[in-house]
């Protein structure tokens, strides 16, 4: 039986190997965050096999490692790009790793095959309020529709595109927006979502 179809009793005997989780997490100033801060700390913390990558740290000048980048992809099954939501999409730097990391001949074309199969989870927190996000709402679009770009790029790479974690409300600006408990207890029950979600996929 080959080691993608699990024999029984490796779950019995606890034997079943967990999933390497690559976290690719983007933030311009994660010292100064207070969403994303607390998804990262929690995943650390967690009993999953997680590897995290804070690529604005890495990659300040967006002078992207490529053959780097690649072999953790390569080691991964399941790819979780971490971000919070700006302008509509993922902030630069992890625009500059999509453009740069994900390249022909490895992502994609005719030899291009280095991540089939694998699972990618987009884990998102959004600054405006969920009823924004409608088409009666001044964001007019929902957040799946917004994503399409980054849900067509796991199609052409031949991933396994999953639902979105994504919370509203992450945004603290204090006597403007939110309260800091409740952006803090947002990201938490953020956290947790996603924490189970990954359970569910190792
Ligand atoms: C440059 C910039 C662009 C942003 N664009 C959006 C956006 O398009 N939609 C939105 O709902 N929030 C937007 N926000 C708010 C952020 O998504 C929010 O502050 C962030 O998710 C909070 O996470 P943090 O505490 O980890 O920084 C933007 C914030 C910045 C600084």
């Amino acid at each position: 039986m080959s080691e993608s179809h699990p024999k029984k009793w490796d779950f019995f005997i606890g034997t079943q190997k967990m999933k390497n989780i690559l976290v690719i997490a983007s933030h311009p100033n994660i010292e100064h965050s207070y969403a994303n801060k607390i998804i990262l700390s929690n995943l650390e913390l967690s009993s999953l096999n997680v590897e995290i990558c804070h690529i604005d740290k890495l990659y300040p000048t967006y002078d992207i490692n490529i053959e780097a980048e690649q072999s953790k992809l390569i080691k991964a099954d399941v790819v979780v790009l971490q971000f919070p939501f700006y302008w509509y999409s993922v902030p630069a730097a992890l625009k500059s790793w999509i453009d740069k990391v994900l390249s022909y001949g490895f992502a994609y074309g005719s030899a291009g095959d280095k991540l089939k199969g694998k699972h990618i989870i987009p884990s998102i927190t959004v600054g405006g309020p969920e009823e924004s996000y409608s088409a009666t709402g001044y964001n007019h679009f929902s957040i799946k529709e917004l994503l399409r770009p980054l849900e067509q790029t796991a199609y052409l790479t031949q991933m396994i595109w999953n639902e979105p974690v994504y919370t509203h409300g992450c945004i603290y600006i204090p006597n403007v927006y939110n309260t800091q408990e409740e952006v803090e207890s947002r990201a938490k029950n953020h956290a947790n979502r996603l924490i189970e979600k990954l359970e569910s996929l190792s």
